[in-house]
């Protein structure tokens, strides 16, 4: 971990010296994974899983993670160092050094659409999991049955005063950190906090193997039964993969742009591909015995964990201690992920607009705070608003499912799908090399799957879907 972190100058437009660098390789590492684990892991994959049939929707999950997040995670951070700015000057950089359209900065402004769009939402979830503190430290949830645990849940969405309110804290939280700029506070508190959520997910994986009920959620997660498995699976299933690894929305690009040149972006992107699927499998692990343990459906839907770890934590020894220490790190990474959905539009604000760093998360967090309102809404009293509605793909979807489906389902792969034909087919191979500094056989491994594998998997999904 004690690689070179002096501030070097990337190779097209450069790392300025000014805008600093991550102080380590761990200290990204945490960063990356501090974006990357977040409520994609704890509270949608789960649930996805459990709505898709669990072992082949995984199993695809995992190859999806594998054969098409990983090269590009790797080719966003490198996209970042070498562009050494905010995403969309770094691709700008990066197409004016290569003789290149300057149109591909398009890309990058989809992501920065994409991250605002996310965090609309994943605000007003955050503030699910703050009120979840309260609830669990009042002992409310206490030797409840799955009824009145359930019942808790749908008041808290019935009430659209109480999720604004929390929204607006978890929002406010997020702008506080971005108005500062984040590495100072960030670094530290991430590599308190993951650590720390790790070792908590692991004392209910322990739980949850007192159930009884261990054995048949490991069949269930890890026995795929492929006749379970929808088009529409892979689609999630892709999609998620995105989503989870912050991925297709120029947050590895804005946090690459950070990286010390001499530190490997392969070794590092695969750290944080794997801590990041371990805490999924984990979160998988400790709530699915939980859920077979008590009778719950598996396709519950967004409110699973909700409704599966709160019955859990109501029957531990210290339960209250241990939900509402659950609840509060469930905050704090569903925070460290917030924080780096803000931070592009803030950065392309500042970038573009000349606005103080103050003034443009005060603009960006507002507007993405008042977009969250109309999620809220859609939980209660415009649950029967289905805007898109009159397309079948659609139909059904609230708001709050719509801003979900559109982001991961469609801006993240096709974001993703365009920075792998970028850096696949536009960028010059040699400066691939020299930024990647790989084994020849790794580099072509690499290569080859983001040129071919990773365009024509997300294209043939893509388009079927849309069909
Ligand atoms: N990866 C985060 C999670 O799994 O909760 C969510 C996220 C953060 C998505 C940052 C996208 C992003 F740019």
């Amino acid at each position: 971990m004690s690689e070179s972190t002096s501030a070097t100058r990337g190779s097209a437009g450069g790392q300025s010296g000014k805008r600093g660098l991550w102080s380590s390789r761990l200290a990204f590492i945490l960063a990356a994974t501090g974006s990357a684990v977040g409520l994609g892991n704890i509270w949608k994959f789960p649930y996805i899983t459990g709505e898709n049939g669990g072992g082949a929707f995984v199993l695809v999950y995992l190859l999806c993670i594998a054969a098409v997040g990983l090269p590009i995670m790797m080719a966003e951070v490198m996209i970042g160092r070498r562009g050494g700015n905010s995403p969309v000057k770094s691709i700008r950089n990066i197409t004016q050094a290569e003789g290149l359209n300057p149109g591909w900065r398009l890309v990058a402004a989809i992501g920065v659409l994409a991250a605002f769009l996310i965090l609309s939402f994943y605000s007003v979830i955050g503030g699910w999991a703050i009120s979840y503190v309260g609830t669990a430290a009042s002992g409310a949830l206490t030797n409840q049955d799955a009824d009145a645990i359930g019942a808790i849940f749908s008041g808290l969405l019935a009430s659209p005063g109480t999720l604004l309110l929390w929204h607006s804290v978890f929002m406010a939280l997020v702008m506080f950190v971005v108005a500062r700029g984040v590495r100072s506070g960030l670094e530290k508190a991430v590599s308190i906090l993951m650590p720390a959520l790790f070792v908590l997910l692991l004392v209910v994986v322990g739980y949850a193997m007192t159930t009884g009920h261990f054995g048949e959620a490991v069949s269930f997660l890890f026995q795929p039964d492929f006749s379970k498995l929808t088009t529409k699976g892979v689609l999630v299933a892709l999609g998620h993969a995105f989503f989870t690894l912050s991925l297709g929305m120029a947050v590895m690009v804005a946090y690459g742009s950070y990286l010390p040149k001499g530190i490997s972006i392969a070794k590092t992107s695969i750290l944080v591909s794997i801590m990041d699927t371990v805490v999924a499998l984990l979160a998988g692990l400790a709530i699915f015995p939980i859920v077979f343990a008590n009778g719950l459906e598996p396709g519950a839907g967004p409110g699973l964990i909700f409704q599966t770890l709160p019955l859990a934590f109501g029957q531990m020894p210290m339960g209250s201690l241990f939900g509402t220490l659950f609840f509060v790190l469930l905050i704090f990474a569903a925070w460290t992920s917030g924080i780096s959905l803000l931070e592009p539009l803030v950065e392309w604000l500042e970038e573009q607009k000349g606005m103080t760093r103050r003034t443009s998360t005060l603009a960006a967090g507002l507007s993405c705070w008042l977009l969250g309102i109309a999620s809220i809404l859609s939980l209660n009293l415009w649950a029967d608003v289905t805007p898109l509605g009159m397309f079948s793909m659609f139909e059904g979807k609230t708001i709050f499912d719509l801003l979900d489906f559109l982001t991961a389902n469609i801006l993240l792969p096709l974001g993703g799908l365009l920075i792998a034909v970028f850096t696949g087919w536009f960028m010059s191979r040699q400066a691939l090399e020299n930024e990647l500094a790989l084994s020849s056989g790794s580099f072509s491994l690499w290569y080859n799957t983001l040129r071919y594998f990773t365009p024509i998997a997300v294209a043939i999904v893509f388009v079927y879907n849309l069909i």
